[in-house]
């Protein structure tokens, strides 16, 4: 009897031992991580997903006013709406809601698809109007193809008072290949 009330006690503490290594994966620092992403087709609310499960970090949906449909988002129609508001450096499309405490936050990852090899002008609009100075800005993106490079360049010479790390494409990533990427940011 005392045999098997110890061997339950020992299955237990194994499977939780295990579940542990599995989910709670630690948060790599002691800051407080923001996790922003502008998403019009979930592929890039994906890779915030799996960021702030690996960080712990609090999600924020960079929600547009005005949803963009199907129509909006087919650059093959030089007239749709991404297409003028890409083809337009001014165009600051309206956000639906402005993230409050923004000074408790220490590292904010920024997540968009790339469009025209460029960051939605969303994340223009989503940029100017918080305060993102004194912080640790870490740009990620999907895309059908194209590198995050581009994209990352036009953010730094835009905003040069903004420490902006190197960013990372996040193309079906899995969440090793992410928690390495940020073990390597040294948060
Ligand atoms: C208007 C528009 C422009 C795009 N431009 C590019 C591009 O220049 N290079 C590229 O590789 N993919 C481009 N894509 C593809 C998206 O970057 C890709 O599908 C992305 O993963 C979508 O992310 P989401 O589902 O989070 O919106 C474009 C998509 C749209 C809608």
């Amino acid at each position: 009897m005392k045999h098997r009330v110890f061997q339950i006690i020992l299955t237990f503490i194994f499977i939780n031992l295990q579940t542990m290594a599995q989910s709670s994966i630690p948060p790599t620092s002691n800051h407080r991580i923001l996790i922003c992403y502008f998403s019009a087709s979930g592929t890039t609310a994906n890779a915030a997903k799996q960021i702030a499960r690996i960080t712990q970090g609090e999600l924020f949906s960079i929600t547009p006013e005005k949803i963009y449909t199907d129509k909006d988002l087919d650059w093959h129609d030089t007239r749709s709406r991404s297409s003028l508001e890409m083809n337009d450096t001014t165009s600051r499309p309206a956000i639906k809601e402005i993230k409050g405490n923004m000074e408790i936050y220490d590292v904010v990852f920024i997540g968009y698809p790339i469009w025209w090899n460029l960051a939605p002008r969303i994340i223009n609009t989503f940029i100017e109007k918080h305060h993102l100075e004194n912080k640790i800005v870490v740009p990620f993106a999907t895309s059908g193809g194209s590198s995050i490079d581009h994209s990352v360049t036009i953010l730094k010479k835009s905003y040069p008072s903004i420490n902006f790390k190197s960013g990372k494409l996040l193309n079906h990533s899995n969440e090793k290949e992410i928690s390495q990427w940020i073990e390597s940011l040294n948060l």
